[in-house]
């Protein structure tokens, strides 16, 4: 084969070749070591430690040899035992549309530059917020992900509650200090972005929780009249639907309440759990998604899509175009009524077609479809909660949504725990690396104040009961063997 970029013969000989290797690879994905554990100096070595190649290559030996490097060395988070973090399983379809749309390659950046793909963005975001019982006439955009679609949130409502002229002027517009309110639970995007934006990480107002880990609306009330009497400018409360560790869901209800009386922007972080709201299995606190001003919810967790893609939704579009619109005489796009510019609604000027995954995983299952495989999670990290009642030395410390703790504790600690934290805190520790290292199932962890806790995260398609009774042997087995 001639070695130049691809023709259209070479690419169909390629792709089909491709596609070949890679549908072995799902067929065994079942089967397989979820990880081999492998070191750096390990991964560079099989990789080769090589300069930038001075010639190309032949094609069809290069495709074969990176995918099955691939294939042999990655962890794979669409294992049925991976239950770590909230990195879902992929749908198929998602890979599919991903090779679709990186051929014909539009810039979603503007409506002249790829129309049909804008109308299916644009189509997408409103069966995201139809999915989530949130207004369909909302306005919304494609991200990376949770926190690039937590960041539009926050932007978007220093912008609207700021003032006029906050965002020619910067923060020396105001003579008060902007301040934003939110769980202690609350992913770390929050930090970024007050940051990035310029109010700094000092004027967020960090609120305790009950002992579900949902914030205290109490203490959040309080302090906000308190940092109105002290001279701040208090803009955004930020509610939780899923929290990262537990899958909490914050009393959306009360927080919009205290936002209205406050004139507070109220953005909802559902990157993880917000699909849930389309589940009869949820906490009730997810039918009051449609209270919040703006939500973030990341397809690429429980709506099954491959990475990367994020999502955020605003209640009124124009505030999410008076946010990021600008008009360079460079760009005449001019759009038509019915067209959109996605460049003028987000931080990315140049955009891939993030929307075709998710809205072929729409077409393809259906609303009734996702609900089944939500539902199927929000069972099995329920079945594991209680299966955690047949093993007398671990201890189910909660379950949320589809995320449950626990932890393994020694017979000998047994009624001891709190003088022995810090050797149970090591003890798994231990047991979380040896799980990784034994490649047959992945969990990560989470804090309750000084507890270490194991957690598993259950947004797979391919998990079924016996991953779970085969997570709980090998906590048992490892922690016996560790415990002396
Ligand atoms: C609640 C919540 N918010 C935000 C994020 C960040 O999402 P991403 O990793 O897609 O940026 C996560 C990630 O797990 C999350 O659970």
């Amino acid at each position: 084969m001639k070695n130049t970029f691809l023709n259209s013969d070479q690419y169909k000989k390629i792709g089909h070749e491709v596609i070949d290797q890679l549908s072995v690879f799902l067929k065994s994905i079942d089967s397989i070591a979820l990880t081999k554990a492998e070191t750096p100096e390990q991964l560079q070595k099989i990789l080769g430690k090589l300069s930038l190649p001075e010639n190309g290559e032949e094609a069809s030996i290069l495709v074969k040899e990176i995918t099955e490097k691939l294939i042999q060395h990655s962890l794979y988070n669409g294992h049925p035992g991976f239950m770590g973090y909230i990195t879902s399983s992929a749908l198929p379809i998602g890979a599919i549309a991903d090779l679709i749309a990186s051929t014909i390659n539009q810039n979603i950046g503007g409506y002249r530059l790829a129309p049909m793909a804008s109308e299916i963005e644009r189509q997408t975001i409103q069966w995201i917020a139809e999915f989530l019982n949130y207004d369909p006439k909302c306005g919304g955009i494609l991200v990376s992900g949770g926190n690039m679609a937590n960041f539009l949130g926050f932007l978007t409502a220093k912008t609207i509650k700021g003032g006029s002229e906050i965002q020619k002027k910067g923060l020396k517009a105001l003579d008060k200090q902007l301040v934003c309110y939110t769980s202690i639970e609350t992913h770390t995007w929050i930090q970024k972005a007050s940051d990035l934006f310029g109010i700094g990480t000092d004027a967020v107002r960090w609120i305790s929780t009950n002992e579900n880990r949902e914030m205290n609306c109490a203490e959040l009330n309080e302090t906000i009249k308190k940092d109105i009497q002290n001279g701040f400018k208090p803009f955004l409360v930020v509610g939780t639907a899923g929290s990262v560790s537990f899958g909490a869901v914050d009393p959306l209800k009360e927080i919009s309440r205290i936002c209205n009386e406050h004139d507070l922007w109220f953005h909802i972080d559902g990157a993880y759990g917000a699909p849930a709201a389309a589940s009869s299995l949820s906490p009730k606190e997810l039918m009051n998604l449609n209270l919040a001003d703006s939500i973030a919810v990341d397809p690429h967790k429980w709506l099954y899509s491959a990475l990367e893609v994020g999502c955020t939704l605003v209640k009124d579009p124009n505030h999410l175009r008076s946010t990021f619109s600008h008009h360079p005489a460079y760009y005449e796009f001019s759009a038509q009524a019915q067209e959109i510019d996605y460049h003028e609604y987000g931080m990315q000027n140049s955009r891939g077609f993030r929307a075709l995954k998710v809205w072929m995983g729409f077409k393809l299952l259906g609303k009734n479809g996702f609900i089944e495989l939500i539902d199927k999670d929000i069972n099995l990290s329920r079945l594991l909660y209680k299966k955690i009642g047949e093993y007398p030395y671990i201890e189910a410390y909660s379950n949320h949504l589809s995320i449950t703790t626990f932890r393994y504790i020694p017979e000998k600690y047994i009624g001891t725990e709190a003088e022995n934290l810090e050797t149970i805190n090591e003890l798994n520790k231990e047991i979380l690396q040896k799980i990784f290292k034994s490649g047959k199932a992945f969990v990560s962890n989470a804090y309750v104040e000084e507890m270490y806790l194991l957690r598993a995260c259950l947004v797979n398609i391919r998990s079924s009961e016996k991953d779970l009774d085969n997570l709980l042997m090998l906590v048992n087995e490892f922690g016996r063997s560790l415990q002396n």
